[in-house]
């Protein structure tokens, strides 16, 4: 059997006891002498655990513990007091946990057992994070797993609440059974009673049929309350009969219902705050908040970035087949600092569209839009929002990844621009300058000139792209394609959707 945990001899007399503890614990271990060789085994095993014993300064003990990181495979450095200057250092460069020398074997035992459970319980969830607010949660989706209790979980938008709540069941006894999701905020009063509780023939105009509710559903199972903070007064005077009682009566019914159901609550509102102004009934709180979970937003726990975006890179090259070797650190340290109004689920929309269009095989700095600096005021969900409601998570997304691929396109579209500037020139007009004056003498190019005015949109750029492209080849459809870097059937369709024939 191949090796769980990897231990560096470059401390001998640490490294033999404590691999004389691990193995009397019944952990699987392989010692190695050359950095060299325990790359290999990182590469080849995948073993769950690597502990360097010394000098992490050296060069390769970095890079061993960079490949560590890379596999997804915890590192568990131990240092010389020395070295505690060093600490900081050690820990952005994706170790997992350092402990300081001497150390007493048995917590060494006790600490690589928790990294493995950690890594287990990681894969079994999907949850990603190496920050103490996502090790916090680990830990408290371990404890409430096994219980029937419900759960508020609480957090921004794109944070992970649903990702929360999946873990949640699918660790508890109830896995297996129905896992239902309602978007409390997607429907009108009377549509999310029927859809909550069900409803009977004939309780209401066009309902013909009886229909079985959520609750019903999710019988023997989990119910997800997605944007609990949206439902409506009514509703909440329902919903808490059902938590008190577990009975409720369908829409029209007169027969209570009995269900056992475990509930689990989101919402990306401060739900406290909703009570303090009356929108939120206080028992109906208490009730679903007796146990609880917080979803730090991501610019709050920056060290799962490199992770998740590792993660994602590997996940979303595989899924649009695309070969893909990675992140320069220069792009990576650009998506640290960034402000992530939108979270994980930002970041994991703003990986995708750049797996999807970089033109090269790793994502550089340049290929990151400049705008996930802007800070909070451009994508910032709560700008968007329309007066007393938030945006549900379904609006956001897109919200999110129309603002992303807007960016994209035009990005794109200046870079293939770019590529051919002899062909086709982009000028910026302003509204004091006329294309006479713009232009170089004699008329010059004027074929091959798109001109840009202030207020354009990008399909009005677009469109002027390829006049000038179509004019400079005489029509010519596929050499005007040519140029544009785009394939003739794309041309085909935008000639046609632009009224170009
Ligand atoms: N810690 C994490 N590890 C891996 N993926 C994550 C993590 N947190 C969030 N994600 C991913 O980010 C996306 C958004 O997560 P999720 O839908 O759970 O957020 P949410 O809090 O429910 O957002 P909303 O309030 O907008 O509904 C999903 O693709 C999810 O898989
Ligand atoms: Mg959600």
């Amino acid at each position: 059997m191949a090796a769980q945990i990897l231990i560096t001899m470059d401390d001998l007399e640490t490294a033999v006891r404590i691999n004389a503890a691990l193995e009397a614990s019944g952990f699987s271990t392989a010692m190695f002498s050359s950095l060299d060789d325990a790359r290999g085994s990182v590469r080849r095993e995948s073993p769950e655990l690597v502990i360097l014993t010394g000098t992490v300064h050296d060069p390769h003990a970095l890079t061993l513990a960079a490949l560590a990181r890379d596999h997804e495979i915890s590192t568990l450095a131990l240092l010389e007091p020395t070295d505690s200057e060093r600490a900081d250092r050690v820990g952005r460069l994706g170790v997992t946990e350092t402990m300081m020398k001497p150390v007493a074997p048995d917590d060494v035992v006790q600490t690589a057992r928790r990294l493995i459970e950690r890594r287990h319980l990681q894969e079994r969830t999907g949850i990603i994070g190496q920050s103490a607010a996502i090790q916090e949660v680990l830990v408290k989706i371990e404890q409430m797993a096994p219980v029937s209790s419900t759960v508020l979980i609480q957090g921004d938008s794109g944070t992970g609440k649903e990702l929360v709540a999946k873990a949640i069941h699918d660790l508890s006894p109830r896995r297996g059974r129905p896992f239902i999701a309602v978007n409390c905020s997607a429907l009108p009063e009377t549509l999310l009673e029927s859809e909550l509780f069900g409803h009977e023939k004939g309780a209401f105009t066009g309902a013909a049929e009886r229909r079985l509710g959520r609750f019903e559903l999710a019988d023997t199972g989990t119910i997800f309350l997605d944007e609990i903070g949206e439902i409506p007064h009514t509703t909440q005077v329902k919903l808490l009969r059902v938590l008190e009682s577990r009975a409720f009566f369908r829409v029209g019914g007169i027969q209570p219902i009995k269900v056992d159901v475990r509930v689990i609550a989101a919402t990306n509102r401060a739900l406290r705050d909703a009570v303090a102004l009356g929108e939120f009934r206080d028992d109906l709180y208490y009730r679903l908040n007796v146990l609880n979970i917080y979803l730090s937003p991501l610019r709050e726990r920056r060290e799962d970035i490199p992770l998740l975006v590792r993660r994602f890179i590997r996940e979303l090259a595989r899924e649009h087949d695309r070969h893909f070797r990675g992140i320069t650190p220069e792009a990576m340290q650009r998506l640290v600092s960034a402000p992530w109004p939108g979270n994980v689920r930002q970041l994991r929309n703003l990986i995708e569209s750049m797996v999807v269009l970089a033109p090269g095989a790793e994502i550089r700095a340049s290929d990151i839009p400049a705008d996930i600096f802007d800070g909070p005021g451009t994508l910032l969900p709560m700008r968007l929002q329309p007066a007393g409601r938030e945006l549900a998570g379904q609006e956001l997304e897109f919200i999110l990844r129309s603002l992303v691929e807007l960016k994209l396109q035009v990005e794109e579209l200046r870079r293939r621009l770019d590529d051919h500037p002899q062909r086709v020139q982009v000028i910026e007009l302003s509204d004091h300058t006329s294309v006479a004056d713009v232009l170089p003498a004699g008329g010059g190019d004027g074929d091959q000139t798109v001109i840009y005015r202030p207020g354009m949109t990008m399909a009005e750029v677009e469109k002027a792209a390829i006049e000038a492209a179509l004019r400079e080849h005489q029509g010519n459809r596929r050499r005007a394609a040519e140029v544009l870097g785009i394939g003739e059937r794309t041309l085909y369709r935008k000639i046609k959707s632009y009224h170009l024939e």
